[in-house]
Parts: structure tokens; C-alpha cells; sequence
């Protein structure tokens, strides 16, 4: 029996006051086990990132509670919330967020920094990771050297630092070309058939969707469906460039 690794019981996030109250997510549970590769999709503005932003424990919810293995967000302080995300998180964005002013190494190199690693260890380690997904020869390079693939390749690296039991990816291949896309993707792939990872990936496209083994499917804040199917890997031309 797999073991739950996050929990959302009836999330509500809402934004504005008063009669402008929107309701980003409406009363979401959901259950997200051990090693497993989820994709979540729906329409633009449909609550996709809000969503993911609470099983990272980013963001505190108007009404309901998140979980992370079995200890509520809400029974957590600051310090515990950060060590928890740190420790067992690794998040991807679209955007890339590498930080501008540091090389790529020393990118990988942030979160062991935070966490008190030394400089040699911390170095020799992200050199390993860079390694893994094909960059290490641009790790004196800055981020604003690097092509898109390139800087999202460098923030997988980042994500996997601490060696986190999860990782959250946010339209990880939403600027990328096919090409970089499908790199992107085996990579992820990799991380949760080889390496036991839980993935959660939120995206638009079906082909992206189907490399995972459950799809949910978010509308209007609400989970308009959740099924579980075969992961496809798919070739590198099903891969649409998004505009
Ligand atoms: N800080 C905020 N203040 C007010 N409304 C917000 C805020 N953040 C998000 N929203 C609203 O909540 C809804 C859900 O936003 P969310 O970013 O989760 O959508 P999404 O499904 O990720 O969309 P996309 O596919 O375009 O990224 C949207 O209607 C958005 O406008
Ligand atoms: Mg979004």
C-alpha cells in the first residue's frame, strides 16, 4: 500500500473582500501518494497554480487544511513550514527563477548553502546534479547566457539540491521548445521511475499530461476529474511550442 505524501482536505483560497470576493479554489481534497507522477491541467485561471501553491506550502488557505506527510500546515510554525518545504519540496516555475547575479553552480549551489553545507561539499554536489542533466559544462555561465531548456535544466538541478521526496513543477516545459521540452520532460520522468520521486506537474497540454499516471483536472476552483492511466512518453514533435 502506498502511503499518502500530501493531503488536501477542502481548500478554499479566496481573494478580495466583501462583495469582490473571488473564489480561486472551492473546498479541493485530494490525496497525493508516495511515488506518484500526477499531472494536473484545466483552463487558464481555473486555480492551477493556487492549487499547487498549497501542496507546497506556500500559501495559507482561506478554509480547509494541507497536509504533508501526515502533520497539518496549520500545527506548523514558520520555521518548521520553511525546514519542511526546504527539506522535502523541490519547485520548478515556468519562469525559471534562477537567481540573476549568481553563476549556475552557485545557483544549484542555494539551498545547500541555506542549509549550512560547506563550500566544497556543497560545490562537488551540485556539480554531480548539473552533471545529471547534461549542464555541467555551463556552470561558471551566468543564467542570462543560457537558452530556456538550459535555465529550466539548471533549475531541475536546483530543485533536486536537498534531495527532496517531491517536486512541484509549474508549466516546467510552458516556455521551451519541443525539443528542450521532451528533454525536460524524460528528465522528470527519470526522477520518478528510477529515482522513486513524487511529481506533480501542472500543464496545458495533453502530451505533456500523458507522460504522468494520474491526470487531475481543475475547473472553476473545483476538481472536475481524477484519473488514473497509463504514462506515455511522448516523441519530440507531440510537443507543441505554446505561445
Ligand atoms: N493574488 C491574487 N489576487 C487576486 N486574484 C488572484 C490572485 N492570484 C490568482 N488570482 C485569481 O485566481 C484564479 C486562479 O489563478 P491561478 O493562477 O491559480 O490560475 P491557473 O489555473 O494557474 O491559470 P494559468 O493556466 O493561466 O496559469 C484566477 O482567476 C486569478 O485571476
Ligand atoms: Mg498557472
Amino acid at each position: 500500500m502506498k502511503k499518502p505524501i500530501l493531503e488536501l482536505k477542502g481548500i478554499t483560497k479566496e481573494y478580495g473582500a466583501g462583495k469582490s470576493t473571488f473564489k480561486a479554489l472551492d473546498g479541493i481534497s485530494l490525496i497525493i501518494n508516495e511515488g506518484e507522477f500526477v499531472s494536473i491541467t484545466g483552463p487558464s485561471g481555473s486555480g492551477k497554480s493556487t492549487l499547487l501553491h498549497f501542496l507546497g506550502f506556500l500559501d495559507k488557505p482561506t478554509s480547509g487544511e494541507a497536509y504533508i506527510d501526515g502533520v497539518a500546515m496549520s500545527e506548523m510554525n514558520e520555521d518548521r513550514l520553511a525546514e519542511a518545504r526546504n527539506e522535502k519540496i523541490g519547485f520548478v516555475f515556468q519562469a525559471f527563477n534562477l537567481a540573476p547575479t549568481l553563476t549556475v553552480g552557485r545557483n544549484v549551489e542555494l539551498p545547500l548553502t541555506i542549509r549550512g553545507m560547506g563550500r566544497k561539499e556543497r560545490k562537488k554536489k551540485a556539480e554531480d546534479l548539473l552533471a545529471a542533466v547534461g549542464m555541467l559544462e555551463k556552470k561558471d555561465s551566468m543564467p542570462a547566457q543560457l537558452s530556456g531548456g538550459e535555465k529550466q535544466r539548471a533549475a531541475i538541478a536546483r530543485a533536486l539540491a536537498n534531495e527532496p521526496r517531491i517536486i512541484l513543477a509549474d508549466e516546467p516545459t510552458g516556455n521551451l521548445d519541443s525539443k528542450s521540452g521532451k528533454e525536460v520532460l524524460d528528465i522528470l520522468h527519470g526522477l520518478w521511475e528510477k529515482g522513486g520521486k513524487t511529481i506533480v506537474i501542472i500543464t496545458h497540454e495533453p502530451v505533456v499530461a500523458a507522460y504522468a499516471e494520474r491526470t487531475i483536472r481543475i475547473r472553476d476552483g473545483k476538481i472536475e476529474g481524477d484519473v488514473r492511466q497509463k504514462p506515455r512518453k511522448a516523441e519530440e514533435h507531440e510537443i507543441k511550442v505554446k505561445r
